[in-house]
């Protein structure tokens, strides 16, 4: 049998920054212009007013201390509290695929290979700029890649199912190359006036290259495992899909953007979670002990402090369980691949881990790997 491995991986940060007290100023202001507009009605208790958001609060609440965007303005004028992303013209490059080409060359260096080389690009990602052209056949064209390609939504578990579509097709041979990309432009299905969320998402890109283990150039991390596994919920939930049209006020409907009952997706979230891990560790033969390091999706702290807890049966001890959230917030699929791209490369032949990542569906997917 043909031994997966993912022999590079790499990140795309977007330049600009928003900090809590920038995005609690924009919030802020925004909720006072919508205060001052319904003066009269809240006055009268017919509409409630807007309550202002705190900079202490989200840091408490979530661990985040900042965020990357693709657009900064446009998400801190109280007057728009949404990026200016513009759909871009047929024949340029999307964003997602912009973004998602930078990750790509990054992974391909790392394991040195050619662009040329690749036969499998998946693009997994939460949301999809279009409905077709699949965004993953544009990038399979942009960095002159053989092979298929083809686009993958499951929301925050993106990146695992599709390293597990991946590894799966190299375990049987039918292909030899494959990338696995998540451009999550998560500032766009944000909505940035909903003072319980607008603090939770970030943009990014992340990618990584799987190849059978015995053609990898360099240091890799062979894929022993991979578990994926979905439970129906409405828990997190965004409506808005191709028949959007057909909507009156569209505009005006919250559940066209990222909504959540947070509290209860704690709750159901983390026993699935911390079971699946546990349960996939056990089916290898593998025990918690074994695990060198955790590379959990990055929603909240607590969330991943309580995890790594339950499956190592004691807290973690530092650099354990690494957290980018407080740097990149909650970037959906891409989160647990950052925390895997950036603090990886220090683990010595044999160090064992697991990258799980877990959210809308439910779902949650984890990958047992081993450094060789
Ligand atoms: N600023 C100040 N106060 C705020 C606030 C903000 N931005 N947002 C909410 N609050 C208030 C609430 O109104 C509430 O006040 P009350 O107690 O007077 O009613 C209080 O803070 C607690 O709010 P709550 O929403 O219950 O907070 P929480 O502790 O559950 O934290 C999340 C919120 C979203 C950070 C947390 O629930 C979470 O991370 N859940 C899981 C999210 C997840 O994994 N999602 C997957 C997405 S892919």
């Amino acid at each position: 049998m043909i031994q997966p491995a993912i022999t590079g991986s790499g990140v795309f940060t977007p330049e600009s920054i928003i900090t809590n007290d920038e995005l609690v100023v924009a919030f802020n202001a925004y909720a006072d212009r919508v205060n001052a507009e319904n003066a009269d009605a809240i006055a009268a208790g017919e509409v409630e007013a807007v309550p202002h958001s705190s900079a202490e609060f989200i840091v408490s609440a979530s661990g985040i201390e900042q965020r990357y965007v693709m657009d900064k303005d446009g998400v801190l004028d109280p007057d728009r509290m949404f990026p200016k992303l513009n759909a871009r013209p047929d024949d340029a490059p999307s964003i997602m695929a912009e973004m998602a080409v930078a990750a790509i060359e990054t992974a391909l260096a790392q394991a040195g290979r050619d662009a040329s080389e690749v036969d499998l690009v998946i693009c997994a990602a939460s949301n999809h700029e279009r409905a077709y052209p699949a965004i993953a056949v544009e990038i399979q064209n942009l960095i002159g890649a053989g092979g298929f390609a083809f686009d993958m939504n499951v929301a925050c578990s993106s990146a695992t199912f599709g390293i597990q579509a991946a590894a799966d097709m190299v375990r049987a041979g039918s292909v030899q190359c494959a990338i696995v990309v998540n451009p999550e432009i998560c500032s766009a299905h944000l909505e940035w006036r909903d003072r319980d969320c607008h603090f939770i998402f970030g943009d990014v890109a992340t990618a990584v290259v799987i190849e059978p283990a015995a053609n990898a150039k360099g240091a890799h991390f062979m894929i022993h495992g991979t578990r994926c596994a979905t439970e129906y919920s409405n828990n997190i939930r965004n409506n808005n899909g191709f028949l959007r049209r057909t909507h009156d006020q569209m505009d005006d409907r919250r559940d066209m953007q990222f909504m959540q009952n947070g509290r209860k997706v704690f709750k159901e979230v983390l026993p699935m979670v911390s079971a699946h891990i546990l349960g996939h560790l056990q089916d290898t033969g593998w025990t918690p002990d074994d695990l060198k390091r955790l590379w959990l999706h990055q929603a909240n702290k607590t969330m991943n402090d309580f995890i790594g807890k339950k499956v190592l049966g004691r807290t973690p001890i530092a650099g354990e369980q690494p957290n980018i959230l407080q740097d990149y917030a909650n970037t959906s699929s891409a989160g647990s691949i950052i925390a895997f791209s950036k603090y990886s490369s220090d683990l010595t032949l044999g160090d064992r881990g697991v990258i799980c990542s877990f959210g809308a569906g439910y779902s949650v997917g984890s990958v047992l790997v081993q450094r060789a």
